[in-house]
């Protein structure tokens, strides 16, 4: 049977550049493939080829439209592997760090999705802004109110992206009318398990806050969902922010760590993902590698809050998994290109480095393999799905000028990254469409 979202094969034809490794395991050389004039088939949503244009264009069936595009690159879609939907309205908060600008900014925010037409009205801002920074696909918190993931995991299905978003999990520390119940937190969970996960390109987040504001009751009824719903993501935040590291401990006294605390509630598996980790112990450390699960680094935010500085290198040392994450609205920018340029500036602040084609693999592949996504999006291997953005090398006029003094790919990459922003992506396509034209 015909499939009835079937497209025509298309090509575009440009500059194309994609990870095909971690360059931290395979060397900076053999950690992509570069195009200079370069062709990428696509069809039916899914990558059909990636090649030299020379070598696929005599191939090419007559009935294939050829896009042509001057100083652009394309690469894969970008992936934000931690952010709260609910937050858009409320970035850019000033003065507090972590558990203040929870209880005075975020919270009654986050009230407000009560409201189902409110949750819709900032699920299509927050999906709209995500394409305009080619972002296409994101791990997602939504709010303790189970419609604000429903009218969420709608809107991304009338765009068919590829997201993974659940309901917080909250019955202490939080105000009243935020604040479910180990059952009934729970039941919501399920159902929306029953109705969105793996529905088209969805996938479910079993999603407690963080553990302060989750009873021991309700963390063993979330490790009951993963048990029961075994390929279903964990999605929570872990070791930020000092105070909040204290307050864990003297929450959970007989915890060995703050990660100790998920794990003994059957929390850790290679679909989990912790938000932050900046502070963690070598337990922790070994825990989460022990079980592969992943990280998100989230380097505006963690500026932004004051939280510190997530020692990459260390954690990818010690075999942890590694994802990028804006934390958006703790995180300052949709721009996962912006998040980049921030990393390398944490790095720099520890004496290390972040090299442009590390950065990509970390905006890319490395985001799909921290999501456990890499057999379908993360680059353009035959088969997987189209999800891609051209990026436009001309976008500003200091852009412009600046990459007239490039001599190079990695230094055009590294110009991008640092000085490139939501006016950079000139288009995004999420499974062969286009959701997103510059203007
Ligand atoms: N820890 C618990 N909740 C949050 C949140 O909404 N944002 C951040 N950055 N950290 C958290
Ligand atoms: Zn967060």
């Amino acid at each position: 049977m015909k499939d009835p979202k079937a497209h025509p094969a298309k090509a575009f034809r440009t500059a194309i550049l994609h990870s095909i490794a971690n360059p931290t395991d395979v060397g900076l050389e053999n950690s992509y493939q570069y195009f200079e004039d370069g062709i990428l088939l696509v069809a039916d949503g899914h990558v059909v080829k990636v090649g030299d244009a020379k070598e696929i264009l005599p191939t090419l069936d007559d009935s294939v439209v050829v896009t042509e595009l001057e100083n652009k690159l394309i690469t894969p879609g970008f992936i934000d592997t931690h952010i709260h939907y609910p937050q858009t309205g409320m970035i850019a908060a000033y003065g507090e760090q972590l558990l203040d600008w929870l209880n005075n900014y975020t919270f009654p925010e986050e009230k407000r999705f009560a409201d189902k037409d409110y949750a819709r009205e900032v699920a299509v801002q927050f999906l709209d802004e995500l394409a305009r920074n080619g972002t296409t696909t994101a791990l997602v918190f939504g709010t303790v109110h189970k419609e604000s993931v429903d009218v969420f995991f709608q809107e991304s299905e009338k765009r068919n992206l590829r997201m993974i978003a659940g309901k917080v999990l909250m019955d202490r520390n939080a105000p009243d009318d935020l604040k479910d119940t180990p059952e009934s937190g729970y039941e919501d969970s399920k159902a929306l398990i029953e109705k969105w996960h793996n529905k088209g390109r969805l996938h479910y987040a079993v999603t407690p806050r963080f553990a302060p504001t989750s009873t021991s009751e309700q963390l063993r009824l979330a490790g009951k969902l993963l048990e029961e719903y075994p390929d279903v993501y964990m999605h929570t935040h872990l070791s930020e922010n000092q105070k909040e590291i204290e307050w864990v401990q003297a929450l959970f006294p007989e915890s060995k760590n703050y990660l100790d605390v998920y794990d003994q509630h059957g929390l850790l598996s290679s679909r989990s993902v912790f938000a932050h980790g900046v502070h963690l112990c070598e337990g922790e450390c070994s825990r989460l590698s022990e079980t592969d699960s992943a990280i998100a680094f989230c380097p505006t935010s963690n500026l932004f809050l004051g939280s510190g500085l997530f020692p990459l290198s260390d954690m990818e040392a010690k075999g942890i998994k590694v994802g990028m994450g804006t934390d958006v609205g703790a995180g300052t920018s949709f721009s996962l290109l912006q998040t980049m340029s921030e990393a390398y500036k944490v790095m720099q602040l520890q004496g290390d480095k972040l090299h442009p084609f590390k950065s990509l693999y970390q905006a890319t592949l490395g985001g799909a393999k921290a999501l456990s996504l890499d057999n379908v999006i993360g680059n353009f291997e035959s088969g997987k799905e189209a999800d891609f953005v051209v990026l436009d090398l001309n976008a500003t006029q200091l852009m412009r000028f600046r990459m007239e003094h490039a001599k190079s790919l990695e230094d055009k990459l590294f110009v991008l990254i640092t000085i490139g922003d939501d006016r950079t992506i000139a288009n995004t396509y999420s499974y062969g469409e286009c959701v997103y034209e510059k203007q």
